[in-house]
């Protein structure tokens, strides 16, 4: 494959377990329009959250290769579940193999935000069980703040659901409530949307949770990030329209480009399939 000479022209690689990233991938479209983007959803193997960590990290490490072979100029680890098992043994395979391309993940962005949002020092997890048994949110949070109390609550059931549950009906009203329940009774003040699928039932968690709490995602402070990231390394774009997106899906595109749609909230244009190279060692 041939890429732009001038690695300010590449683009930013953005990789999910699925569709969900794609609510990560809006803001940085948002943010950084001039950037041209590709974004891998691994639908294939969708959902991440039930899985351990060596197998994410293999995952990432794949799918890594591939964005590298496409002349990523930034990794972006969208899937919440991916970055919490998976970013450092992708910081040091970039480290080892490659022209000195960055790798940010959504959890250090999104803790920091969540602290310097909460008065009372209480916030709220919600995440897939690979993400709260990882304990990646709370090293993040304690390590931006050691006085703060986090409390996680794994929402296995939740992701799957907003995926295959539009429109909502009660049932997934009902499975909500059950996992905000803990958090209303620990009466935090913030709460983190620790999955990519969650904004889609922000609305539903904001009334439940009571209108005073903030509720974090991680779409906009990781934005911020790679905004900073790129300009800090001369890195961003010298365009002054706008950049392309375009998409690569381990399983079937037609299904990736219906409910991708939804997840965008633009238009996705083409979906390209995409078979990653076998193994790669942890
Ligand atoms: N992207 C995944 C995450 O944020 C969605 C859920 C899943 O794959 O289980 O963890």
């Amino acid at each position: 494959m041939r890429f732009p000479s001038d690695p300010r022209e590449r683009p930013i690689a953005v990789f999910d377990s699925g569709v969900g990233g794609l609510t990560v991938l809006h803001e940085l479209l948002v943010r950084l329009p001039n950037e041209d983007f590709v974004y891998l959803g691994d639908t294939a193997r969708f959902p991440y959250g039930d899985r351990g960590p060596d197998e994410l990290r293999r995952f990432s490490l794949q799918i890594a290769e591939e964005l590298l072979a496409r002349g990523a100029k930034l990794l972006v680890v969208a899937c919440n579940s991916a970055t919490a098992a998976a970013l450092p043994a992708l910081r040091r395979r970039m480290l080892e193999t490659t022209l000195g391309v960055d790798v940010l993940g959504v959890v250090g962005p999104e803790a920091v935000h969540a602290v310097t949002a909460t008065h009372n020092g209480r916030i709220g997890l919600l995440a897939t069980t690979a993400t709260v048994a990882s304990g990646a949110y709370a090293a993040a949070v304690h390590a931006a703040d050691p006085h703060v109390d986090l409390i996680p609550v794994a929402a296995p059931d939740l992701a799957p659901m907003i995926q295959s549950g539009f429109p909502f009906d009660e049932r997934v009203v009902e499975v909500v409530r059950g996992y905000v329940a803990p958090l209303v009774e620990a009466e935090v003040d913030t709460v983190i949307l620790g999955c990519t699928h969650y904004p889609l039932v922000r609305p539903m968690l904001q009334r439940m949770l009571g209108r005073d709490v903030r509720i974090v995602t991680s779409g906009a402070a990781l934005a911020r990030q790679v905004e900073h990231a790129l300009g800090s390394r001369g890195l961003s774009s010298p365009r002054t329209g706008e950049g392309a997106y375009s998409f690569l899906s381990t399983g079937d595109p037609e299904a990736f480009r219906m409910l991708g749609t939804r997840f965008l909230q633009l238009p996705l244009g083409e979906v390209e399939q995409v078979r990653l190279h076998a193994e790669v060692a942890a």
